[in-house]
């Protein structure tokens, strides 16, 4: 695809990722009727256009009669004999006398339906298909770009991405290249994203301004994502009533301030009807909040939420609160316990529109963590689980890293003990797993890695975790691998490569156990960090054991790892509901994975595997830097297979910074801990 700019800016050639236009080939093929009124029938109304004028089909619009080979009906009428509401998103999808139809009760129901229809490619077009209903698990799949309008000096034009600059801003204005905006719409509407927010949730002084006097570059993204089904958020600074609005306090008790936020709210929307709501990280990592005046991260919510509530809008109110100006000798306090500490106690004082968004562990996006324990602690109060797919602690796009699997294992673990198998039956009850629990409260967020690179996330295969994001909020108990297999297929459709069956080999030795290879050949057993201060990338195994951040492994010569039980630690493990509480306390019982998370344990400890810890730091070093060159050599397996040389030359390219990379971790980790530990390989490998 090739995007034209508007106007003045060279054109660039964008990869169309899971949308090339022959996904679209079995659809545009055909005689296609669309039925029904809304601007996301015109969507699904313009797209098979677009299709057919292509692929030399028809359209016709505003009929259900007549010969076609693909019906999407917005009417409850032809599924009649069905049981179940649909809901505001939910479609059917059937094949029956040579039609295959699709309906929906909502017009962008009708989109997704679309969507699915070419996912299923010819094979939606052949023999009978009994009818299926379809809709999310979760209902807000929202991405969070981490962009700044200006360019911050130390963060950059977006923080934490890693794939070139905003698709959105360029040095304090709004992109001049809407056209890729739309494509973007496109994309996440396909993989089944509908909310989003442009700006980060560190708000600077410009960025701040979205909210009143920038409010047209808003409304100019939510014109843009509207026709997709995505409605717009944004991320606010509980400081704006003085920022802003030049009050003297933004105390929420204030009743200035609380006029200034209804007042302000209203304006948002009358320029943006369908406005979602606000995200706001407060008393957290240097931005302001509550705390100022006393009050508590409740209060602050749900003066947000009562601004927003006439207008049905929500606010999502992170609770990544932690102390970041620690002293490292101070044993008493532990970061991970933070979330909890501060939320926990406050379960049940939030309005019904303030949902509380937690990352998934307690600590921060790290390669292994426990599942947060906020997560089960706040049954009286909405709760959003945030990923990050922007790859900050897993190889920033230079690293292959599927992460899938690790989000699939995050919404299957249950608090009450027998975790959820992926198995893709949408339709099973999801019981106290993490995935109901986000159901619950309505949301599953993430952090994005897109940006203004040509294949959208730097690492060409980093394309497939933002795909697999939509699709695990839409179906949490879907199973990466036959995600991955959907995403391949739309990526790079059997028509344009010389052997499919060959690059789907490679690509899923490549990526399936990816997330593992990397959490192999970094921090050991889930003790995490050991990555450069700042900019996270690469080993630094002391950069954070003694500054403030509250990161810390205690490694010694004779042991590792950070005490967290109730009897003789931190008391971390005492936050979780039974079973989790005494599996994790317990030395016996904890699992291998987290070991270190959770036990200070002597280097010669053996392990569920049989392994002593430290032997089992060598072995996974070792392997894991060897996975990396395997995945470097397989990727040449596929030089010739006809995919675009430039995106095979940059997957190429990574691999090498991966082997590189890896290989350095493997030699600082197990060079490290040789000579903390004094304990030879007991294979006799070379260690520095
Ligand atoms: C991490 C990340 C920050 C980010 C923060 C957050 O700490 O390094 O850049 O601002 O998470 O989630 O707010």
């Amino acid at each position: 695809m090739t995007v034209a700019p508007p106007s003045g800016r060279r054109s660039i050639d964008v990869h169309p990722a899971w949308l090339p236009a022959e996904v679209f080939r079995a659809i545009g093929s055909r005689r296609v009727l669309v039925s029904g009124d809304g601007l996301l029938v015109d969507t699904v109304h313009a797209e098979t256009r677009t299709a057919c004028a292509r692929f030399g089909g028809s359209v016709t619009r505003l009929s259900i009669d007549g010969d076609a080979d693909l019906l999407l009906a917005l009417t409850g009428s032809t599924r009649a004999d069905l049981d179940g509401d649909l809901g505001d998103e939910g479609y059917t999808l059937g094949r029956a006398g040579g039609r295959t139809t699709v309906t929906a009760d909502a017009p962008v129901g009708l989109l997704y339906g679309l969507f699915h229809v070419a996912r299923l490619g010819e094979s939606a077009f052949h023999g009978d298909i009994a009818t299926q209903v379809h809709r999310p698990a979760i209902r807000r799949r929202m991405l969070d770009h981490w962009d700044n309008v200006d360019v911050h000096p130390v963060m950059g034009q977006v923080e934490r991405g890693y794939a070139g600059g905003s698709i959105f801003w360029r040095d304090g204005a709004i992109t001049d290249d809407l056209d890729r905006v739309r494509a973007y719409a496109r994309l996440l509407a396909a993989s089944g994203v509908n909310a989003l927010t442009i700006n980060n949730v560190n708000v600077g002084r410009t960025e701040a301004r979205l909210l009143t006097d920038r409010l047209a570059d808003v409304a100019t993204f939510a014109d843009i994502f509207r026709p997709y089904g995505i409605r717009m958020h944004l991320c606010v600074t509980f400081a704006a009533p003085m920022v802003l609005g030049g009050l003297a306090t933004a105390d929420p008790h204030d009743e200035a301030v609380r006029d200034w936020w209804a007042a302000t709210t209203a304006q948002v929307y009358r320029a943006v009807p369908d406005f979602g709501g606000y995200v706001v990280k407060a008393d957290s990592e240097g931005q302001p909040g509550p705390f100022a005046y006393g009050r508590s991260h409740a209060d602050g919510a749900n003066l947000l939420a009562d601004a927003l509530a006439p207008h049905g809008g929500v606010v999502h109110w992170r609770a990544f609160v932690y102390n970041h100006r620690r002293d490292w000798r101070d044993r008493s306090t532990d970061r991970a316990r933070a979330a909890y500490d501060h939320f926990a106690p406050l379960d049940g004082q939030f309005r019904d529109n303030a949902i509380v968004q937690v990352k998934y562990g307690p600590v921060d996006f790290q390669p292994r963590e426990p599942v947060s324990p906020v997560i089960a602690a706040m049954p009286a109060t909405r709760l959003a689980v945030e990923l990050q797919v922007t790859q900050e602690y897993t190889g920033q796009q230079r690293h292959v890293c599927y992460l899938a699997p690790l989000w699939s294992e995050i919404l299957g673990f249950r608090f009450d003990g027998d975790s959820l198998e992926a198995d893709g039956d949408a339709d099973r009850d999801l019981g106290a797993s993490v995935a109901a629990i986000a159901a619950r409260g309505g949301t599953l967020a993430a952090v994005s890695n897109v940006g203004d690179d040509p294949f959208w996330c730097g690492h060409p295969l980093a394309q497939a975790n933002l795909y697999a994001f939509g699709r695990l909020g839409w179906d949490p108990t879907a199973d990466p691998a036959a995600l991955l297999d959907e995403w391949i297929d739309l990526t790079f459709p059997a028509g344009s490569v010389s052997d499919p069956v060959q690059l789907r080999q490679t690509l899923h030795a490549i990526m399936d156990d990816s997330w593992r290879t990397y959490e192999r050949y970094t921090a050991p057993l889930g003790v995490g960090w050991m990555v450069n201060p700042s900019d996270h990338y690469g080993p630094a195994v002391d950069g954070y054991e003694y500054s403030q951040w509250g990161t810390y492994h205690f490694a010694d010569r004779d042991g590792v790892g950070v005490d967290r039980t109730r009897a003789t630690g931190t008391g971390y493990a005492g936050q979780y509901p039974k079973p989790w509480s005494d599996v994790y306390e317990s030395l016996a019982d904890c699992p291998d994975e987290l070991l270190l998370f959770f036990h200070h344990v002597p280097y010669g400890h053996v392990l569920h595997s049989g392994s002593t810890v430290i032997q089992h730091i060598y072995d996974t070093h070792f392997a894991g830097a060897d996975e990396a060159v395997a995945m470097r050599d397989r990727w040449r397996d596929v030089a010739d297979a006809g995919l675009d040389p430039a995106l095979y030359a940059r997957v190429a390219d990574r691999l090498d910074e991966q082997v590189r990379s890896a290989r350095e971790w493997r030699d600082q980790i197990n060079t490290y801990f040789f000579r903390k530990s004094g304990v030879p390989d007991a294979l006799g490998r070379r260690i520095h």
